[in-house]
């Protein structure tokens, strides 16, 4: 059954709008001064990253453009596989730029360590990712993320670009969805 509001059907709020906000701001600073001076392709991932990408390069200081990415993972349930479908590819040829994935969640990385050797295969001048929220397992594969907005626990979280079915994406805060939700 739907509720009046989205955000009621959260248990648990893990990251408020401000705090999402203010961290992101801090990451926002350290791309500033890591890309000063140079041209910086921001690539999002689709659906996920849109909140991301607004906040995030509305808050740098630096050039940037951005290109958008959508990809599908083959698996089964809730487990990506790794395998990924380019649903949707890059208008701009990526050779000699210096690019940034922007990712909302990095669960197992899978996804995301296909996607980074198919870029890497297309010869950009750097390839380094920023993801707002990071899941513990992604730690133990080889993907190496430069810039992380929050390390957060092994649960389902919705809002801030993410969804359940679809839904909550447009929600502010970050957190669990409520058991109501499933039944
Ligand atoms: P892997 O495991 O390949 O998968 O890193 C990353 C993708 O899985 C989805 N995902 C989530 N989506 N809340 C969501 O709304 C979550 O807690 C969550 N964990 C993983 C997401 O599509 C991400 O790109
Ligand atoms: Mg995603």
């Amino acid at each position: 059954m739907d509720s009046a509001h989205v955000a009621d059907d959260l248990t648990r709020v893990l990251y408020t709008p401000e705090q999402v906000t203010e961290r992101l701001q801090a990451v926002a600073a350290e791309i500033d001064r890591d890309y000063a001076g140079q041209d910086l392709l921001l690539v999002g991932v689709l659906n996920g990253a849109v909140m991301v990408m607004a906040d995030l390069s509305r808050s740098l200081s630096i050039h940037c453009r951005m290109d958008w990415m959508a990809i599908s993972s083959y698996g089964s349930g809730t487990q990506s596989s790794g395998v990924v479908r380019i649903l949707k590819d890059l208008n701009t040829d990526i050779s000699g730029r210096h690019v940034l994935v922007v990712e909302d969640i990095i669960d197992t990385g899978l996804t995301l360590s296909y996607l980074i050797s198919n870029l890497r295969s297309r010869e950009p001048a750097s390839l380094e990712i920023m993801t707002m929220f990071r899941k513990p397992e992604a730690q133990r594969n080889a993907v190496e993320v430069k810039y992380v907005g929050f390390d957060i626990p092994n649960e389902f979280v919705v809002g801030y670009g993410l969804d359940y079915d679809g839904r909550y994406r447009n929600l502010t805060a970050v957190g669990t969805l409520a058991p109501h939700v499933y039944s």
